[in-house]
């Protein structure tokens, strides 16, 4: 070889060692979520720093807007120019529904690798995987029937937990007598649609919640029972304060962590704000099953979606997607974020009181056959179908109707949007 040649390649070589670290400097991902409030955001910087350690740089794409619905609306718009994020928050029904469009990735080799088929209950795989392809990382279960309350608004007020509806109502009625809110509630259709879930398991039981929200069944949806549960909202409507309209669902939490309010109908994300408020479960706060609901979880479960992206994507990809599944991640990001793993082989004895109540009514549900995907939060049923409830719900709350009508009309709106 001449000495021309041999300088050529050792340029090269020189060259392309110089760009892979360039490669690996620049590795990084583009993550769209709803994450927005105190709590959520201390959940998400956990993994925003894992990857960092991992030479990832995060690029944050966030939507506001509790539920997600804001968040599906700009993911359609980058999906449909042609320019997808590396990895979307989605929920249940939701990832189906693009996996089917074909512009997901295929995670299979990392799933194999990893052994996520074995750690991840099956309520779960339903949605993280579609046509036998793994195409979701999952990072957490939440569960939307849960109370969130001030401790010592219960205790002042010599306020038992209420186990049945007639001991929450007598609850509620004696913190509104006091001058305080009774409900902190924010006036936005998914929250109404989130107590809603609640309300229809407690009023009807779990036979009844699967027969109207999972499969969808007009004789249920539109039934005697069913009113009832509308009725008990009319209920729950009096007593929240007169600015609950358009309110976030965080501020709502804040009005319980000052006092100014007793309780919140809200999803265990809601344990995040108290603990970013530096509240402790069992001390400041409280924390139990709406009640009539004890032994049922209506669950719902984040999960990034990745979507298919350029080769030099990829291996950032990955690694986001092996950072999410890391069991060491599961326990630290759940521990902030108020859900529990959604890795059965992790070890929850770290977790709060609330966490640890949170991960034995997950297995026991489970285990009886009383485990059901949360409707407003997308695991009983298509967008659609959620959506339309959300319609009937908010209008009926906000007294547009009463509940015969609202029974005959959340039939009608299931039937239609199916
Ligand atoms: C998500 C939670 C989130 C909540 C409020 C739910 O749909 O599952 O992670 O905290 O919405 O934004």
């Amino acid at each position: 070889m001449n000495l021309k040649k041999l300088l050529a390649g050792s340029a090269l070589v020189t060259g392309l060692a110089l760009f892979s670290a360039a490669a690996v400097a620049e590795e990084s991902v583009e993550v769209l979520h709803w994450w927005t409030s105190g709590g959520e955001a201390a959940a998400l910087n956990v993994l925003k720093q894992n990857l960092e350690k991992e030479g990832v740089t995060w690029q944050d794409m966030p939507v506001a807007g509790g539920g997600g619905e804001q968040a599906m609306t700009a993911v359609r718009a980058r999906v449909t120019a042609g320019n997808p994020p590396t990895a979307v928050q989605m929920l249940g029904f939701d990832i189906t529904d693009w996996a089917k469009q074909g512009v997901v990735a295929d995670l299979n080799d990392l799933a194999a690798k990893e052994g996520w088929d074995k750690v991840v209950p099956a309520a779960l795989q339903a949605f993280s995987k579609y046509d036998g392809k793994w195409v979701a990382a999952p990072v957490n279960v939440h569960s939307t029937n849960w109370v969130w309350a001030n401790k010592k608004v219960f205790d002042d007020l010599g306020i038992a937990q209420p186990t049945t509806w007639d001991e929450l109502i007598a609850a509620l009625d004696k913190i509104k007598a006091a001058g305080l809110t009774a409900v902190a509630h924010g006036g936005q259709p998914w929250q109404e649609a989130t107590i809603f879930d609640a309300v229809v398991m407690s009023t009807g039981g779990p036979d009844f919640y699967k027969k109207a929200f999972i499969d969808l069944d007009p004789a249920a949806l539109n039934s005697p029972t069913m009113v009832e549960a509308f009725d008990r909202m009319a209920k729950l409507r009096s007593y929240v304060d007169d600015n609950f309209s358009g309110r976030d669902w965080n501020l709502a939490s804040a009005m319980v962590i000052e006092g100014k309010a007793g309780v919140q109908f809200m999803g265990d994300w809601a344990k995040g704000e108290f603990l970013n408020a530096g509240k402790v479960p069992g001390q400041d706060f409280l924390c139990f099953r709406f009640p009539g609901t004890q032994g049922t979880v209506t669950f719902n479960s984040d999960q990034f979606v990745m979507f298919k992206v350029g080769d030099d994507r990829k291996a950032a990809q990955e690694k986001l997607a092996s950072a999410i599944m890391a069991p060491a991640f599961q326990v630290a990001f759940n521990k902030v974020k108020g859900s529990v793993p959604a890795r059965t082989d992790v070890d929850g004895s770290d977790l709060d009181a609330c966490g640890q109540q949170g991960m034995k009514d997950l297995a026991e549900a489970s285990e009886k056959g009383t485990l059901f995907g949360s409707m407003a939060h997308g695991h009983a049923a298509p967008a659609a179908v959620k959506v339309a409830t959300y319609d009937v719900i908010t209008a009926h709350f906000n007294g547009e109707m009463d509940s015969k009508t609202a029974a005959e009309e959340l039939a009608k709106a299931v039937a239609a949007a199916q």
